[in-house]
């Protein structure tokens, strides 16, 4: 009887470095591909350019290869005790890093039944990380760009989204990256901040940037990254003009927009009820829900529905009540914004909305309640988290402070330390 052989891979740019794997893998028998899911791969580094069905098309098309299953962790075991492999194979650049304990967990358990490790010389001169860096540079294309918030949901325990108001912050929230645990920590996606946007045009957040301003900062960030884009709509305005909305952005590749149900003149929510700020009745704002998607053209196009209960002091009952309207109305996510700083009513939201029969992901913007980790977050059922202000808001006192400071000495000497350097500067942006 012919032996098996099972081979795991991510299998998102295939190069001749896998080729040669599955050839040698079919060597020594019947090869068996576990094709790594979204999920899988998004546990330890960015999410693969192709989706899972792609990749597993493209394996399942390779000579040699007898069959591919899904491999839903990084770690083998669940495949391999269902499979009971006589062989393991992969590349022997696996013995660092992330990779080593998955390896000798590998190991271990083929020796329950006999099975081998068996490991091909790294293929020379091709890498996916060196791939990787070539498709970065060519960038995305608006619909692999929309679509990628969906599936950042669906495989991610929690989406990590920082504010960007123009091209830099867009790369910084593009390229920001730390190594914590043998991960790759990065944000998933970005958010097109009303407040950080109208701010950082010295203007205050009222809607006085109009959408054809705001998308001019918006192109900035289109042009020089490739992270989804979650849209700051404010009320929306007018559901006639919305629709507008709603069909640009779409079509500029952006994954979602974010509508509050407020209406009237704008302030932001978290002034709370410092200022006069009229909540929105739940028909018309059903209604604008229901505008929007009827106008977009895509299936993935998310259109999520912000709940300023909380904030305007309307207590919970009123937020939960609104968030079923609005799904019923077809939203494809609830945020639910607060300014206590406690998070105690966030968290009470989510519980209660975690029992809801029909829950679509839920959105958290914990500029107040910070004390609270992403852990927590998970825990109370958040499905994305937004920073929704913090790079500006690092930005300005830096730079007040650099301006002030010159003043006093007539001269730019004593800055030095809190600047960078003017090489620095000027290979900042290749
Ligand atoms: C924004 O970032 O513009 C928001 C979130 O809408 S908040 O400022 O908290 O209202
Ligand atoms: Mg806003």
């Amino acid at each position: 009887m012919a032996k098996t052989v099972y081979v795991g891979m991510s299998a998102d740019l295939i190069h001749p470095g896998h080729l040669n794997i599955i050839k040698e893998a079919s060597k020594l028998g019947d090869v068996i591909v576990g094709v790594l899911t979204d999920k899988a791969i998004a546990s330890y580094k960015r999410l693969p350019t192709l989706k899972f069905e792609q990749r597993k098309l493209i394996i399942e098309s390779i000579k040699g290869v007898t069959e591919v299953v899904a491999q839903n962790e990084l770690d083998y075991s669940v495949n391999l005790r269902k499979i009971k492999p006589d062989f393991v194979v992969h590349g022997d650049d696996w013995k660092d890093g992330v990779q080593k304990r998955v390896r000798q967990k590998v190991i271990d358990i083929l020796a329950e039944w006999g099975g081998k490790l068996h490991e091909v010389p790294y293929t020379k001169g091709i890498s996916s990380t060196q791939l990787n860096k070539a498709v970065k540079e060519i960038g995305t294309t608006p619909n692999i760009r929309l679509e990628k918030l969906r599936r950042l949901i669906d495989s991610k325990p929690i989406v990590k989204v920082m504010e960007a108001h123009n091209g830099l912050t867009g790369l910084i929230v593009e390229n920001a990256s730390v190594k914590k645990d043998g991960q790759v920590k990065e944000f998933d996606a970005m958010w097109l901040s009303s407040l950080t946007d109208s701010t950082a045009k010295g203007k205050p957040d009222i809607e006085a940037v109009d959408v054809t301003s705001r998308l001019h900062s918006l192109n900035d960030i289109l042009e020089v990254t490739t992270k989804p884009i979650i849209y700051d709509g404010d009320t929306g305005g007018i559901p006639e003009h919305f629709i507008f909305t709603v069909r640009t952005l779409e079509r500029l590749g952006v994954s979602a927009i974010i509508i509050e149900d407020k209406t009237g003149l704008k302030k932001n929510s978290l002034f709370g009820t410092d200022v006069a700020q009229t909540q929105d009745t739940i028909e018309k704002f059903c209604a604008k829900i229901k505008t929007g998607k009827q106008s977009q053209i895509t299936k993935d196009f998310m259109i999520i529905a912000r709940i300023e209960s909380l904030i305007l002091k309307q207590g919970i009952d009123d937020a939960i009540k609104r968030a079923k309207a609005y799904i019923e109305a077809g939203a494809d996510g609830i945020m639910i914004h607060s300014k206590e700083k406690d998070g105690s009513e966030i968290l009470e939201f989510c519980k209660l909305y975690n029992n809801f029969e029909n829950i679509v992901p839920l959105v958290v913007v914990p500029s107040s309640y910070n004390h609270l980790y992403e852990k927590q977050l998970i825990e109370a059922g958040a499905n994305v988290v937004i920073y929704a202000n913090h790079l500006l808001r690092a930005a300005y006192p830096a730079m007040l402070d650099v301006a002030k400071t010159i003043l006093e000495n007539e001269r730019s000497k004593e800055v030095d330390d809190q600047c960078m350097s003017i090489k620095e500067i000027l290979t900042l942006i290749p």
